[in-house]
């Protein structure tokens, strides 16, 4: 299933229908990153560039999962269909190095130097990767991996005290979010600034534990709290605790169907119940926002995995009616 995702209502209704993405073909598999063709290796140390992407979307030297190569960033299945640009030139997140561009004799030096730490880095969607393998569920998952690669690279400029500010390009599967140390795009929605810092060492501890170690106690930190700063109007959150009888039904409608009764608590995320103009903008908010969280539970001590595809999902609160739309999975 790689058909391109057009008008994203239709995308939306067709993903919390529960449309079933079929057999997966392996030989078609697209690779899970972008490749530097002429590689100009990027520095790790420091507060530059190099470093800010580091910490935040390179690939982790130390962990590797059925022959993908796991990143500072989660993203559904390990798919990987963000991909990060920087003064024009494409993150190499395996090589952590960027793409020098042509081999021209006249190219500058200056062209191949690190950029500095205020240039903008640009977040893209690069759908096929995911389309691949999720079909129909797709465009979710995609706005999420946006939503939560854009919190880890506010997360980590926090941690370098170098604080950026993110903006939203909403465009359906083709969404881009703009990372400045200034004013963004004219016509972009904010997404918000970098948070107080976490110490290096959270960034580079959060991972996604497996559904079944996740088990009570949990003292939650106030994760609901954290996780509203990034929503927008029509959005809620809440952590269900441990037994919560929402639990069991919940766990009906995630999909593949995590056993979700027992774990330790549920950080849920709620939107629109119908696609309207802010749908695309609610799921990189919601990513944006379940990964402050998570780097939030990890600074406390608690593991966490979250959950991204939801079919027919909606609860009702004190806010009204709300459509799930991601959720971190909490263990003491
Ligand atoms: C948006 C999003 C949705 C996810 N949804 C699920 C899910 O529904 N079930 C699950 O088991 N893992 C889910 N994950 C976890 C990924 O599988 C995991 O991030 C990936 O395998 C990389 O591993 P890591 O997070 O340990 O680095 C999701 C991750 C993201 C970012």
């Amino acid at each position: 299933m790689t058909a391109p995702i057009q008008d994203p209502a239709a995308a939306f209704r067709l993903a919390w229908s529960g449309a079933d993405p079929g057999p997966t073909d392996h030989t078609t598999r697209p690779a899970e990153a972008a490749t530097a063709t002429r590689p100009v290796p990027l520095a790790r140390d420091g507060d530059g560039t190099g470093a800010l992407l580091a910490l935040s979307l390179a690939a982790d030297p130390d962990r590797v999962v059925g022959g993908v190569r796991l990143r500072r960033v989660p993203s559904a299945g390990g798919r990987y269909p963000v991909d990060a640009r920087v003064g024009g030139r494409v993150h190499d997140p395996l090589a952590h190095a960027l793409d020098g561009g042509p081999a021209t004799p006249d190219r500058a030096a200056t062209d191949r130097a690190e950029p500095d730490g205020h240039t903008d880095v640009v977040l893209d969607l690069v759908p096929e990767r995911t389309v691949w393998r999720y079909g129909p569920r797709s465009l979710l998952v995609l706005l999420l991996d946006l939503g939560h690669a854009a919190a880890a690279v506010l997360a980590a400029a926090a941690t370098l005290r170098r604080p950026r500010t993110a903006h939203l390009v909403p465009d359906g599967a083709r969404s881009r979010v703009v990372l400045t140390t200034g004013p963004g795009p004219d016509d972009a929605v904010g997404l918000g600034a970098s948070a107080d810092p976490h110490p290096a060492a959270v960034l580079r501890a959060r991972r996604s534990a497996p559904f079944e170690n996740l088990r009570p106690p949990v003292a939650d930190p106030g994760l609901d709290g954290v996780a509203r700063t990034r929503l927008g109007a029509g959005q809620h959150a809440a952590v269900l605790g441990a037994g919560h009888p929402l639990l069991a039904a919940l766990t009906r409608r995630a999909c593949g169907l995590p056993d979700l009764t027992g774990v330790g608590g549920l950080l849920v995320v709620t939107g629109d119940v119908d696609p309207g103009p802010d749908t695309v903008a609610q799921h990189v908010r919601a990513g944006l926002a379940v990964h402050d969280a998570w780097l939030a539970a990890a600074a406390a001590g608690l593991a966490a995995r979250p959950v991204g595809c939801w079919v027919e999902a909606v609860l009702r609160g004190p806010g009204g009616r709300g459509r799930v739309q991601h959720a971190l999975a909490l263990g003491g």
